[in-house]
Order: C-alpha cells, then structure tokens, then sequence
C-alpha cells in the first residue's frame, strides 16, 4: 500500500489540492485546510497520510481524536480522493483507515463525507458504516438580503442595555475576552446536537488559538455583551480561496438569554456588514435538526449540498 506519512504542514497543500478537485464550488485554500486542525487537543492521537502511485496523488487523510482520550475512543478522519480512481481504491483505503484506528487502539472509526457521490455512500453502507450526523451546507445571496427588516429586532435588544460589540473592540477597552468567550462557547457546544459529545479543550490551548487571530480577524468574532459577561457569539470567516464568499462560524447565546433575539440580532450584524463590504454570498452548515438551520433558513439561507458523518465500530 503506497501510503505515506506526513506532517500537519505537509498535508496541507496536496490535501487542499484534492479537496478542490471534489468540491470546485467550496474551494479551500491549504491555510483553511490547516486551520481545520487546531482545535485538536495538545497531545492527542493525530496522524496525516498521502496514497500516490506513479506520482499522482490518490488519496490525502488526516486522522485524529477529537475527545484528546487516552487511547482514542474513537478515530475521526477527513479525506480526499482522486476521483478517476475512487472506485477501485476505496477497499484498501477503507482497509487502512481501519487497520489505522486498530493500531490506536480506537473503538471506531469516524469519517466526514459529502452526499454528492452515490457510490461512495452505498460503499459505505455495504461496509457496515451507519450513518450518525447530517449537516446541511447552506448559502445566501447576500444582494438579495435586506438587513432593514432586522432594525427593530436590533434595536429593542439594545434598549435591554445589551451591547453588540467586536472583540477587537474589547481589546480595545482593555477587556481580557478570552476567558470570557471560553466558558460562553463551552455552554454552546453542550447544546449542540452532535454525534458525540463535545470536548472541551484546555484554556491555555484556547487562549493560543485566539492569540494568533489577526486584528482584521478580530473585527470579524462579535460578540454580546451582558455588563462583563459575553451571552452571544458569531464569527464570520473571510473564504481564503473564494474571493466574494465568507463563511459564519459558531454561532449562539448563552442559555439565561434564549428566545429573546441575540442570534437573530448577531447574524443580521454580521450579514449586513458583508453585504456592505462587497461580498456576496455567505455560508453555513448546522446539524439538520439545529434550531438554528431553520433559523438560517428564515434568514434566506439555501440548502446546497448535506455533509455526513459516518462511524463503524472496529
Ligand atoms: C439555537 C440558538 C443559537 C438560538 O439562539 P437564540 O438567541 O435563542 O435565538 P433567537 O432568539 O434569535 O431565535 C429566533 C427564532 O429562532 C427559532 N428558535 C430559536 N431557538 C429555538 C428552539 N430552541 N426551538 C425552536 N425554535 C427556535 C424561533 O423561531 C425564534 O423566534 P421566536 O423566539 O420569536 O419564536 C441557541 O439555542 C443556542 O445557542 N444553542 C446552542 C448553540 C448552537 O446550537 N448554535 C448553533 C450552531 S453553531
């Protein structure tokens, strides 16, 4: 099996170079591919491969614990595949990902895939894979949105003293956010319905993760605030490698300010601020039973395409 081991940073360009190939309207640049990686756990099991035969590249895989146990509970794996030769390959490469999480000591193996190949997914099938997630890819044009209709949401959230703010603007003020934000996000991911349940990752990693973020980056994660504690949060995520796109990050509120229009408020200030800057489209994915899918939805959001993760027990 010619399957070759490599870096985090050696995997990202011939990763980025055939995920471009399978996705040529969801174009990732090697940094995007890179950043996917870094809310990995310090020290958990994470390994990168390439397959290439006669100097073409067929397949590229980053395989990792997600949960940071000890060993893995469970492999979780992207990958890529040159699609010529998807069929005749997928048996060994399915073979190895599953000798690979055997050798982890992994109790099963977890992948991402897309609903766009059929024969991918009755492989799957066959292969004793169940489907465990369904995560619905979502886009709005964002020269038909109309933030106007959003103006009397925004406003009587601001008159309950609430305030929309980016982070760069608590930098600003002095304000340390990053802990702030940490214990708000960690409340999101609880609630979201996921395949498994979420893992928290060290503060420390965490407060590295934001250190790196650009100022322009900064200017994009807003946030609200109630006095000193942050109880909303939305990120938007300029496409690297699709000028005119930007993707919403994590989005939500915190559990004592449900139903009183912070998400709604912070999507049409993040919306409205792309639209203004000249971009025009926005995507998003959510679980499909998310309340924030349908949210999205009613914001105008169009279903494009489903990604789907899948798990077997080894
Ligand atoms: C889903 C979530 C983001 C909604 O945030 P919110 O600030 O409460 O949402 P809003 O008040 O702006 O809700 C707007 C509309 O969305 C719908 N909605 C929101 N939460 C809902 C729920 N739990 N069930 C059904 N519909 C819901 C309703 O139509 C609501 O309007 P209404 O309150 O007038 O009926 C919030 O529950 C949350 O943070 N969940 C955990 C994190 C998460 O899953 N984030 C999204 C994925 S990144």
């Amino acid at each position: 099996m010619p399957f070759r081991q490599v870096s985090r940073s050696e995997i990202q360009e011939p990763f980025s170079r055939l995920w471009n190939l399978e996705y040529p309207d969801d174009l990732r640049s090697p940094n995007e591919i890179e950043t996917s990686y870094r809310g990995i756990i310090e020290g958990s099991f994470e390994e990168h491969w390439v397959e290439e035969e006669g100097g073409r590249l067929l397949t590229a895989v980053s395989a990792y614990d997600w949960h940071g146990t000890t060993p893995p509970e469970r492999i979780t794996a992207d990958f890529c595949l040159d699609a010529e030769h998807e069929k005749s390959t997928l048996p060994e490469t399915f073979d190895f990902f599953e000798s690979l999480t055997r050798r982890a000591q992994g109790k099963s193996f977890c992948l991402w895939t897309s609903d766009r190949s059929a024969d991918r997914l009755s492989f799957l099938d066959s292969r004793g894979y169940r489907l465990k997630q369904t995560v619905p890819v979502t886009r709005l044009d964002l020269q038909a949105f109309d933030p106007s209709q959003f103006e009397d949401r925004i406003a009587s959230l601001l008159a309950s003293k609430l305030r929309i703010v980016t982070v760069a603007e608590l930098d600003d003020d002095g304000f340390d956010w990053i802990p702030a934000l940490y214990d708000a996000t960690w409340e999101l991911l609880q609630d979201m319905p996921q395949a498994h349940p979420p893992r928290q990752i060290p503060l420390d990693q965490y407060r590295r993760l934001f250190e790196q973020r650009t100022e322009a980056e900064r200017r994009l994660m807003f946030v609200v605030m109630d006095e000193d504690r942050i109880v909303g949060y939305s990120r938007l995520e300029e496409a690297g490698a699709m000028p005119g796109l930007v993707r919403t990050g994590m989005s939500g509120t915190a559990r004592s300010h449900r139903r009183r229009g912070v998400v709604t408020s912070l999507k049409a200030t993040t919306l409205k601020l792309a639209k203004e800057r000249g971009y025009t489209l926005a995507q998003t994915d959510n679980d499909v039973t998310n309340p924030m899918y349908q949210l999205n939805l009613q914001l105008g959001f169009k279903n494009c395409w489903n990604w789907l993760m899948y798990e077997r027990t080894i």
